[in-house]
């Protein structure tokens, strides 16, 4: 009986022996501790805020005069309602972000140019890119708009 024990234990010590001398990589499960809300906003936080960065595209430099041009404001108005309005609400998200307050966080050359160049900010520039996460991966659609459409369009969201 006591020699049968003998040998289980160094039995047993064999196999529990050669488990450690393998080292297996230990592996370890994920536990998610945070709920996806939370992931999400997250993510919201990580998208950078960088008034230096101009973007990727045609614009190298904006200059707003001191006070709108209702002219180009008017303008812009009229084609955000027409062509981007099925994305873009101005006060909240819908699809992408809204558009009041983006100069507290863009600049206007980089504004101009997601507008004109999306889909290349949207593999390149940094503030993109982790937009792109924010928003699920949904891409800014390039909508064909002139360099002057665009001008307006910034404008307008000076007075938002
Ligand atoms: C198909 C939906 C869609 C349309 C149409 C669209 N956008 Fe967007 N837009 C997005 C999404 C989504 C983002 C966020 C980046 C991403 O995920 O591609 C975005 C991002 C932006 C940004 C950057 C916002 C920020 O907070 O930095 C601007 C500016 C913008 N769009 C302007 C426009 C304008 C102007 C038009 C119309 C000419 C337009 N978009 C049309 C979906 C759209």
């Amino acid at each position: 009986m006591k020699i049968n024990q003998l040998f289980f234990y160094i039995f047993l010590g064999l196999i529990l022996g050669c488990g450690n001398e393998k080292k297996e990589p230990k592996k370890f499960t994920y536990q998610r501790t945070q709920s996806p809300d939370q992931v999400v906003s997250k993510e919201i936080n990580e998208t950078p805020v960088d008034l230096n960065n101009k973007g990727i595209g045609p614009i190298k430099k904006v200059v707003f005069t001191e006070k709108t041009d209702p002219v180009l404001v008017e303008n812009g108005k009229s084609i955000f309602n027409s062509k981007c309005t099925a994305c873009h609400n101005i006060n909240r998200r819908l699809i992408g972000p809204p558009m009041k307050g983006i100069y507290d966080k863009r600049s206007p050359e980089w504004v101009m140019n997601i507008i004109l160049n999306p889909d290349e900010m949207l593999k390149k520039d940094p503030i993109a890119v982790a937009l792109l996460k924010e928003y699920n991966n949904i891409m800014m659609l390039n909508q064909n708009i002139t360099e002057d459409q665009a001008r307006a369009l910034a404008e307008y969201f000076r007075t938002l």
